[in-house]
């Protein structure tokens, strides 16, 4: 079984779900056969694991906010990890408790096993941003990237991707997209038009290959971890007749069979002034 199209839900709108640790997650999006997931984990202030054994499924993980340490590594803001399934199991404690997006691998996937796939450790607020790789399509959103992993057997990408103020172009409309890999997304921060509404901090879509997208546009900038399930380098077929640009769009999300009522409310966020 696949993942299921999610586009989009703001994370602000799902519960948090207590787990026998004392940790506290929210699923974003679940694979219920091979256990592959995105989820939001919380570490409690004074939080502390012992190690052993093995992992039994790999993980990415990026910090949202506090600080966890990890072994003998102690990961704050916006540090990124990938650990590979089978690698050992090392300890784990936050003393003043951390918020974690954690992109979870599928237990049978043969690309995030010890010996095919690498431990990685990146510390991304100090990484480069690359500006050089701009689609000529969407040059109005002013790009620029980081990317934080790339998969063995071009399985996958994960990036962190940023655009401007002011990614408006001056015209009425433009192609819409669709790619023959999945496509992933958690803003981290800004906001983002799409036909499904204006994705605000805190927003995640999951989509599988073929799901037509876009236009997107953001006026006031946007900061988003993204990641190409399925291949190392996005390939987008554009469409031939354009669509309206989004500004505007009334939230109108997209959401598996099943999923709480609660998740499709609309999330404006706090008044900033
Ligand atoms: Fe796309």
């Amino acid at each position: 079984m696949a993942r299921p199209y999610i586009e989009f839900v703001q994370c602000q709108n799902i519960d948090w779900e207590e787990l026998d640790d004392g940790t506290q997650v929210k699923r974003l999006n679940v694979d219920p056969v091979d256990g592959e997931e995105t989820l939001l984990l919380r570490y409690p202030a004074g939080f502390e694991r012992v190690g052993g054994g093995k992992e039994p499924q790999a993980d990415e993980f990026f910090v949202l906010d506090g600080e966890v340490r990890i072994g003998a590594r102690s990961c704050g803001y916006h540090a990124y990890g990938f650990v590979p399934r089978g690698a050992a199991r090392e300890a784990r404690s936050s003393e003043g408790g951390a918020t974690l997006l954690v992109f979870r691998h599928g237990r049978t996937d043969p690309n995030s096993v010890e010996g095919v796939a690498e431990s990685i450790a990146l510390d991304a607020p100090a990484m480069p941003w690359d500006v050089s790789t701009y689609d000529p399509k969407l040059t109005h959103l002013r790009l620029a990237r980081k990317i934080l992993r790339l998969g063995p057997n071009d399985s996958c990408r994960t990036f962190l991707l940023a655009g401007m103020p002011h990614g408006v172009p001056p015209v009425d409309r433009l192609p819409a997209e669709t790619h023959d890999h999945c496509e992933e997304m958690f803003m981290l921060a800004g906001e983002m038009w799409a036909p499904e509404g204006r994705m605000r901090q805190g927003a995640y879509f999951f989509r599988p290959p073929g799901i037509v997208h876009g236009p997107h546009v953001s006026e006031s900038g946007f900061f988003q971890i993204m990641r190409s399930p399925g291949v190392n380098a996005i390939k987008t077929n554009w469409s031939d007749t354009p669509s309206p640009l989004p500004i505007g769009a009334p939230y109108a999300p997209v959401m598996p069979e099943g999923t709480p009522e609660s998740w499709r409310r609309e999330w404006t966020g706090e008044a900033p002034y």
